[in-house]
């Protein structure tokens, strides 16, 4: 049997509850397979730091590398503090953000299925800046070197996935200085791959055509922040963020998220929607190589969707997150 080491990360507000969803979830797939996990968890985030002090402590990077993977849910206002350190001292470059629409999830467009691979160590995210009185500005870091390795692992996805197209998403128009190194390595990765088709679209028109026609676009590659924000367009085009998964991944090491915040407003209610955690850790499952239980999880999912009867508020049902959380299971 297979035994994975996963760093579990709950974090705050609505964190703890779908990570018990995603973790009943995989416990099922234990008993089912013959996988198994040895979950070791981590505490990080807004109540530790007003505990201690602080929202990451000292180890937890050490942790996370000494697991298989981890499965991270959400903290607060310390964001900043805990998944962009964990991103960059892992160096966990590539965020994949799949958009894509489920059965029975209110939805704006029709046939949307996109994969944004965000560019997760440089740009803007570099954290350089400055700020004095009436000023502020932070610097916008692109390398080639980055560039160029998140260009291949999106061409790589395609080739794996039986994708059709990458799009590099920039804004050379202005920032021509840092957008160009981004273009020109996707230019020059792309030449590698005569069998996916390659476009290039400004960053501004690609909001737009998001909007308009969500279908032509296959997988999205892009900087950091650009990546950040279309991310959340795509979401917002497929039901929004209940259902919208996401990986940090690098050469050896990943953490699986779910793209939406610690929600304070539904903290303790026990009617969080779990699934875009439930969908992270099949992500989760997909990156270790266990790509037929990554497949299950996701059919689980899509048969609860389809039957409609174990749905959180956001979905127009009444269901808590642990009964989503059975209502999967029982489908494995
Ligand atoms: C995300 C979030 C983070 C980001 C924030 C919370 C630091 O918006 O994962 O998309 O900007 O990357
Ligand atoms: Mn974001």
């Amino acid at each position: 049997m297979t035994k994975y080491r996963i760093a579990k990360i709950p974090g705050d507000g609505i964190g703890p509850d779908v990570m018990a969803a995603a973790v009943k979830v995989l416990e099922v797939v234990e008993e089912t397979r013959d996988i198994g996990f040895d979950f070791v968890e981590l505490e990080v985030g807004d109540a530790l730091k007003a505990r201690t002090g602080v929202a990451l402590p000292p180890g937890t990077i050490e942790e996370i590398e000494k697991s298989d993977a981890g499965l991270f849910a959400a903290v607060g206002e310390t964001a900043k503090e805990v998944i962009l350190p964990m991103r960059q001292e892992l160096d966990l470059f590539v965020n994949l953000r799949p958009a894509k629409v489920y059965p029975n999830v209110p939805h704006l467009k029709e046939d949307v299925d996109i994969v944004m691979v965000r560019e997760n160590t440089e740009g803007i995210y570099k954290m350089i800046g400055d700020r004095g009185d009436g000023w502020g500005f932070n610097v916008r870091v692109i390398t080639t070197k980055a560039s160029e390795r998140i260009a291949r692992w999106a061409f790589d996805y395609a080739v794996k996935y039986e994708r059709e197209k990458v799009t590099c998403v920039h804004k050379s128009n202005v920032l021509d200085k840092s957008c160009g190194v981004f273009q020109e390595a996707c230019q020059h990765v792309a030449g590698s791959y005569p069998n996916i088709e390659y476009d290039e679209v400004i960053v501004d028109a690609c909001a737009m055509r998001l909007i308009l026609r969500p279908e032509a676009f296959d997988v999205i590659v892009t900087t950091n922040l650009f990546g950040d924000i279309l991310s959340d367009e795509a979401a917002g085009l497929v039901g929004g963020l209940g259902m919208t998964p996401s990986g940090n991944i690098g050469d050896n090491n990943a953490v699986f998220e779910p793209i939406h915040g610690t929600a304070p407003r539904l903290a303790g209610t026990g009617r969080a929607n779990p699934m875009a955690t439930i969908l992270s850790a099949g992500m989760m499952l997909d990156w270790l190589g266990e790509r037929n239980a990554a497949t299950s999880i996701e059919d689980a999912v899509i048969e609860v969707l389809n039957e409609a009867k174990t749905l959180t508020p956001d979905l127009g049902g009444s269901a808590g997150t642990m009964d989503v959380a059975a209502a999967v299971s029982a489908k494995l």
